[in-house]
């Protein structure tokens, strides 16, 4: 039985995964570690809060002690099951907020990351660590660290060439997993997955913001001309790929996790628009797209590659991109107290910033 130290399990695709094990593992235990930032919410783990199988700790990925001491097992949460194995989805993760102050983003993605590896380095492998059972750390990473592709996808020995801070601060973390694995052995599997949606996704980001805005009457703001390409991937097959690498994946590897749906920004936004013209509930609704001004340094096509988590695990993505934007509208109609919530002054004032007064 696998012990996870989960790692950002309050947010989007954390809680999603959380979801995801706590159904498909019964008997694996899962303490989330999170520090609660505006992406973070507990009650997207409403469901599952009570499970005998789960426990939150709140609390910050670069707080050396506190790693430490969940790794170790000196941690009330984890004295009697010490986590032989680290998922680490805590980060910074929208793009656009990078832009407007790059700093979290280092402090959460990069030093962060370091702390979590360097604690399990210490537990694991110093002397006197003769816990018999695997281990692993996985680091939930992105297709945005190799940059824009104009033709073709990357493969996993692609370069990195992050261009958003965000991405930077990724690709440094990515790095700093290898680094560790190459120097002192440590088990580690980095995941590379293209765009994801579904449930529990802030609404900041593309598709929940265009639900959300439509269901509002306010525009839909698409960057530029919307014709940049990205790779959607139903959350869940995510969590599936993921859970497959804790399970089989090999130690020192990159696996890539791409959706196999390229559309074009417009193209998803106006697939939404249909779904809501069609839907009972919202056929009322007339949503205007507005092309704004485009995001600096705003990467032109993500493409992946996914031959080898296919080849090696037996992954495929399972969810068709109409389907799962069915399923993802359905979900935030039937959940708008949820985004009442979390939509807090904090995100207005973001909102703001970006789409009135233009990344200033
Ligand atoms: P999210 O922003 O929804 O959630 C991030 C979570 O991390 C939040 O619960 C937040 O409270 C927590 N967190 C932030 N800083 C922390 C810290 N210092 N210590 C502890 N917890 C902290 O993000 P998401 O979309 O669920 O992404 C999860 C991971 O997957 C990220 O590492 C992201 O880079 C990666 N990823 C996301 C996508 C995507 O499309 N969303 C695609 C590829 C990879
Ligand atoms: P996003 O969901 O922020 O993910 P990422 O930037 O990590 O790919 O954005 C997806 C795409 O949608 C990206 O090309 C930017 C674009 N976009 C808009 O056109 N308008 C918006 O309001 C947002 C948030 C994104």
């Amino acid at each position: 039985m696998n012990t996870l130290l989960v790692t950002g399990g309050a947010g989007f695709i954390g809680s999603n995964f959380i979801r995801f094990v706590l159904r498909e593992r019964p008997g694996w235990r899962i303490i989330n570690l999170d520090k609660l930032t505006y992406a973070g919410n507990l009650e997207n783990l409403q469901d599952v809060e009570d499970h005998p199988g789960y426990s939150f700790v709140r609390g910050d990925i670069c707080d050396r002690a506190l790693v430490h001491a969940l790794l170790s097992g000196e941690h009330p949460a984890t004295v009697t099951h010490r986590p032989n194995i680290v998922v680490n989805f805590a980060a910074e993760s929208h793009v656009d907020r990078s832009i407007l102050d790059a700093s979290p983003f280092v402090e959460t993605n990069v030093l962060g990351t370091q702390v979590l590896l360097e604690a399990a380095r210490t537990l694991w492998l110093g002397s006197g660590s003769q816990d018999p059972q695997p281990k692993l750390f996985v680091q939930v990473s992105t297709d945005e660290v190799y940059g824009s592709i104009e033709a073709g996808s990357f493969t996993e020995d692609s370069p990195l060439q992050p261009n958003s801070p965000y991405a930077a601060s990724k690709a440094a973390a990515d790095l700093l997993c290898r680094a560790y694995h190459r120097t002192y052995g440590l088990p580690v599997v980095v995941t590379r997955s293209s765009n994801n949606y579904g449930p529990y996704q802030f609404p900041e980001k593309l598709i929940p913001l265009m639900v959300q805005n439509a269901l509002e009457g306010k525009p839909l703001p698409v960057y530029g001309k919307g014709e940049n390409v990205r790779d959607w991937l139903y959350v869940e097959d995510n969590c599936r790929a993921i859970l497959m690498v804790i399970e089989s994946g090999r130690p020192g590897e990159v696996y890539n996790i791409g959706g196999g749906c390229e559309r074009r920004n417009i193209e998803v936004v106006e697939l939404l628009c249909e779904i809501l013209r069609a839907h009972p509930r919202t056929r009322h609704l007339t949503p205007q797209i507005q092309f704004v001004q485009d995001r600096p340094g705003h990467d032109f096509r993500y493409s992946l590659d996914s031959t080898k988590i296919q080849r090696e695990l037996g992954w495929t993505p399972a969810t068709p991109l109409e389907a799962g934007l069915e399923r993802t509208v359905e979900w935030y109609l039937d959940h708008q107290d949820w985004v009442r919530r979390v939509l807090t002054s904090e995100y207005r004032d973001y909102y703001a910033r970006v789409y009135e007064r233009g990344w200033r």
